[in-house]
C-alpha cells in the first residue's frame, strides 16, 4: 500500500473519553467487522475478474485498505470500550456469516463484469458519505481523524471501480438493468452483513444466551445509532454519485430529485428508528 496512511499516522494520544457517543460507538463497533472481512470481498472479484492481472492488483490494493479500515476503527473501539475485544467478535462474525455468493462462486452474481463494477461503486457511494458524516458527527478527535482518513479512501476507491467499469470492453448493460443492480445493491444493505455485525460488535458471547440474533431488530438497532449522524448534503451527494455510476448526470432533474426523496426516507428512518436500539436495552 505505498503511500497509504498507517495505523501509525493517527494520532491516539488525542483520544478523548468525554467525547465518545455511546450509540455512534455502536454503529462503529458494527464498521469495524464488515470492514475487517475484505478478504472474502477480495477472494470473490478475483474470481470475477479472472485473466485481468491489473484489475486483480488493484483489488489486493482496496482490499488491502479495506482491512486496514476495520483495524483503525477496531483498536479505536477497544480503546474506547475495554470490554470489546475486536478479534475475538470478529471471529464470531466471521463464522457465522458467509455470503451464500462467495461459496464456490465462478463468476459474478451481477451477471456481468460491469454489473459487478456498479454494485462496488453503490457500496463506495454508502461508505463514502456514511465515513463522511461520521467525521461531521463525531466530537471525538480521534475518530474525527480516522473518519476523514476512511471517508478519502472510499471516494477514491469508487473512482477506482467507476473507471474500471469505463474500462470493460463486454456491453454496457441497459439503463434499467444498470438501474435494477443498483437498487438491488441498495436493498442489500438490509441483508444478514451488517445485522449480524451489529449483533457480534455489540452482544458479548456472555450474552448470547439470554440476547438471541434477531436480523430485524439488530437492523434497526444500527439505524437507530448510525442514521442519525447524517445530513441533507450527505445523502444528496451519495445520490449523486450512485445516479453517475449508472449513466445519468448528476445534475440531472430525476438525480436532485432522487436525492431529495431518499432525505426524506432517511429522515422518516430516524424518527421510526427512535429509541429503537433494542439489542442494546436487552443487553445493558
Ligand atoms: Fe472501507
Ligand atoms: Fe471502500
Amino acid at each position: 500500500m505505498r503511500n497509504h496512511w498507517t495505523l501509525d499516522t493517527i494520532d491516539w494520544s488525542k483520544f478523548d473519553r468525554s467525547k465518545v457517543d455511546p450509540a455512534m460507538m455502536r454503529a462503529v463497533k458494527a464498521a469495524s467487522l464488515v470492514e475487517y472481512n475484505a478478504r472474502d470481498y477480495v477472494e470473490y472479484l478475483k474470481q470475477v475478474f479472472k485473466g485481468d492481472p491489473d484489475t486483480i492488483d488493484a483489488i489486493e490494493q482496496w482490499g488491502g485498505e479495506e482491512t486496514q479500515h476495520g483495524d483503525a476503527l477496531g483498536r479505536w473501539c477497544e480503546i474506547a470500550d475495554p470490554t470489546f475485544n475486536f478479534k475475538r467478535e470478529f471471529a464470531r462474525f466471521r463464522q457465522g456469516y458467509t455470503p451464500a455468493h462467495f461459496v464456490n462462486a465462478d463468476g459474478s452474481v451481477r451477471g456481468s463484469r460491469i454489473g459487478e463494477l456498479i454494485a462496488r461503486c453503490v457500496v463506495e457511494c454508502g461508505t463514502s458519505s456514511g465515513y463522511t458524516a461520521l467525521r461531521d458527527a463525531t466530537e471525538e478527535p480521534v475518530l474525527k481523524q480516522i473518519a476523514g482518513l476512511i471517508a478519502a479512501d472510499e471516494f477514491r476507491h469508487y473512482r477506482l471501480f467507476y473507471d474500471l467499469m469505463h474500462r470493460q470492453q463486454e456491453q454496457l448493460p441497459a439503463f434499467w438493468e444498470r438501474l435494477k443492480i443498483a437498487a438491488t445493491r441498495v436493498s442489500e444493505a438490509e441483508d444478514d452483513e451488517l445485522s449480524y455485525a451489529f449483533y457480534c460488535a455489540n452482544v458479548t458471547p456472555e450474552q448470547t444466551a439470554s440476547v438471541k440474533y434477531d436480523r430485524k431488530a439488530c437492523f434497526n438497532a444500527y439505524q437507530a445509532c448510525a442514521m442519525r449522524m447524517y445530513r441533507r448534503p450527505h445523502i444528496e451527494r451519495a445520490t449523486a454519485m450512485i445516479g453517475r455510476a449508472i449513466g445519468l448526470h448528476p445534475e440531472s432533474y430525476v438525480v436532485k430529485l432522487s436525492g431529495r426523496a431518499f432525505w426524506e426516507v432517511i429522515r422518516w428512518r430516524t424518527w421510526a428508528a427512535g429509541g429503537a436500539d433494542t439489542v442494546h436495552q436487552k443487553a445493558a
